[in-house]
């Protein structure tokens, strides 16, 4: 008797066990199904956020793209230029400061850096012959116009530093502000010497372009008074092939 009642306990024990794991093992399956609902919904949210951020880069991209279009249109040297000065500035900037080359800022400064001719009239703009004293200052005012127009668009501020600062040269006599040395933003100091790369290889009026060779030379004698010399070092080295590369456009 006292051993029937003793194996009626025993199994009311197991089935008040057995009892307890289900309804644990259901919290556990519920638990589980809620964790991969969040997870779910993470990704969803990660991927539209991706997506949202990818849109506006790219709406970024075209508003620069229009600016940069605007001033080309009206100067046919400034065509291609912005695009390949950006291609050099850019390979120049992975070897100087790889984070500066990452920063999209840098590509659009590069881009517009002469966003301000906008504001210099076709006249002065397109003379063959010197300029006098006024045409010059009105010439010499375009870094400042396109710091000023770049910079109240919120995007594009530090991209406007690039634009007020590219005419500026490592000995301080440049223009507008005569910064030196390392006063110089350094994405407008790697810009200035993409800049020069480009005025020497491509073809002017006057003289058909220069080979890439004669380009070196020609910055390099001038390291340490127009150009800052690190940033010169740095253009040996990038190869001629790819150099060429993008002075043919790609
Ligand atoms: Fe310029």
């Amino acid at each position: 008797m006292a051993k029937a009642i003793a194996q009626r306990e025993g199994s009311a024990d197991e089935q008040m066990l057995r009892d307890e794991l289900a309804v644990q093992r259901r919290q556990a399956s519920a638990r589980e199904r809620q964790l991969e609902r969040y997870a779910a919904d993470l990704r969803d949210t990660f991927k539209a956020e991706r997506a949202r951020a990818e849109e506006l880069q790219a709406s970024y991209v075209a508003t620069v793209r229009a600016l940069v279009d605007a001033v080309e249109a009206r100067d046919a040297y400034t065509g291609a230029h912005a695009g390949r000065v950006a291609a050099y500035g850019l390979e120049l900037a992975r070897r100087v400061e790889p984070d500066l080359a990452c920063d999209p800022q840098t590509e659009f400064g590069f881009l517009l850096h002469d966003v301000g001719k906008i504001a210099v009239p076709d006249e002065v703009l397109h003379k063959a012959d010197d300029l006098g004293p006024e045409e010059q200052a009105l010439m010499r005012s375009h870094p400042q116009v396109g710091y000023e127009i770049v910079r109240a668009v919120g995007f594009l501020a530090a991209a406007a530093q690039v634009v007020r600062h590219h005419h500026e040269r490592w000995d301080g006599e440049g223009y507008p502000d005569g910064l030196s040395g390392q006063d110089i933003p350094l994405a407008a100091r790697i810009f200035s010497v993409a800049d020069a790369l480009d005025a020497i290889t491509t073809d002017r009026p006057y003289r058909p372009g220069q080979p890439i060779a004669r380009a070196r030379a020609e910055i390099r004698a001038l390291a340490g008074t127009q150009f800052d010399p690190a940033v010169v070092a740095r253009l040996d080295e990038i190869s001629d092939e790819r150099l060429e590369q993008i002075r043919g456009g790609s």
